[in-house]
């Protein structure tokens, strides 16, 4: 082979890169994996576990605790993890259990969701096993979907004497209506944002278990650590790791070098931004372009003004819009004081150029 040497890699192990990598050790969640345990730990004992809500913003690892604790409590009790971008409607929600539950497929046509669902409390209630389920990125469910399946599962302790423990992760706040909030009081576990000690702590262990030792070098390390608390995404950062190994390896070095890191950034921020910038509306985009064409420190009032020129827009409006672009991490924002009265001071978090172009697209 000419072009692929495979016995010169710099990586010991590329898989710990992959998206869905779960480490054996989740570094800094200590608190929330210790509370999440404790809330479904009744499951063990077949009594109705306490449901919780693992609430945070991005790659806070929610995902991970939550895999993380149905994995070891799958030996004891009925598991069903649900993606639920994938499963948007109640029929794909409950499905979905009934193959974790009754160990096959359900028939393809003509059966309803409420047999599915007895056939799940029926199984349940053989086995005298409780029933975790799990909604990951559960803001993704349609509003209605969301009612209608805690609804009917919530239910179920009432009408057949089965357990059920609903674990769900999410970055918004879901509403409810009445009927099902009546019901649902899930224990709120709250992920925060990691420090930059933690995002160095946690990125040293993916470097260790995936590369060689001594391919990665200090300068690169630290320079991704810098870019990726810049943007407080872990898996900006664990990308990085990879492309910077990868882009190296294309070189032909036996190191990685901070010439690696910044050839790899910015195609890196491009795609991290493309999926950021798809989630916003016109109105959205147009307020992030204003303010990344701004140079210098930005204020909110600046922003609105230019933007309520070209657009129509009420205060309140835009308000709401600068929170999304905060939410989802383009902008941080900082109350500071400006003459008389208090300011919203606007961060830009990217390199204007990169969100420029993202924009384009
Ligand atoms: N404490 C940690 N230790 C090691 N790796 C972590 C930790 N937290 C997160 N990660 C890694 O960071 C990435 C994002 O984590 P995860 O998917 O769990 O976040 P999340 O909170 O579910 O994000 P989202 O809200 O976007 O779904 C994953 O690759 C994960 O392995
Ligand atoms: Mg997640």
């Amino acid at each position: 082979m000419k072009y692929l040497r495979w016995d010169e890699t710099l990586f010991k192990d590329e898989t710990v890169f992959d998206p869905d990598y779960l480490p054996e050790v989740l570094l800094h969640r200590d608190k929330q994996l210790t509370a999440l345990a404790a809330n479904l730990r009744p499951a063990l004992r077949n009594s109705t576990p306490i449901h919780t809500l693992l609430f945070g913003p991005p790659a806070t690892g929610k995902t991970s605790a939550m895999r993380t604790i149905l994995n070891e409590i799958s030996d004891y009790a009925y598991t069903a993890y649900i993606r639920c971008p994938l499963a948007r409607s109640a029929y794909k929600v409950m499905a979905r259990i009934f193959e974790r539950v009754c160990k096959h497929q359900p028939p393809q046509t003509g059966i309803s969701i409420t047999r599915l669902y007895d056939s799940i409390c029926q199984k349940l209630a053989d086995d005298g096993k409780a029933l975790i389920v799990a909604f990951d990125d559960f803001n993704f469910l349609d509003d209605d979907a969301a009612n209608d399946i805690l609804y009917t599962l919530l239910k179920a302790h009432e009408e057949y004497s089965v357990k059920i423990g609903i674990v769900a992760a999410t970055t918004e706040r879901v509403m409810l209506d009445m009927k099902t909030g009546a019901i649902f009081h899930p224990d709120e576990i709250y992920f925060p944002l990691y420090d930059e000690e933690e995002i160095r702590s946690i990125l040293m262990q993916r470097v260790e278990l995936g590369f060689y030792e001594g391919a990665m070098t200090d300068e690169a390390f630290d320079k991704i650590v810098e870019l990726t608390t810049k943007v407080c995404d872990l898996r900006f950062g664990i990308y990085l790791l990879r492309m910077a190994g990868i882009e190296a390896e294309r070189r032909a070095s036996r190191k990685v070098e901070v010439e690696d890191v910044e050839k790899v950034y910015e195609g890196g921020a491009k795609v991290f931004l493309a999926k950021s910038i798809s989630a916003l509306n016109s109105d959205e985009r147009e307020t992030l372009k204003i303010i990344y064409s701004i140079k210098g420190d930005v204020n909110s009032g600046e922003v609105y003004k230019i933007l309520k020129a070209e657009v129509n827009m009420s205060y309140t409006r835009f308000y709401e819009i600068i929170n999304k672009l905060e939410r989802l991490r383009l902008i941080d924002i900082v109350m500071g004081r400006k003459g008389r009265g208090r300011t919203r001071y606007i961060i830009k978090k990217y390199n204007a150029d990169v969100v420029m172009a993202a924009l384009e697209h």
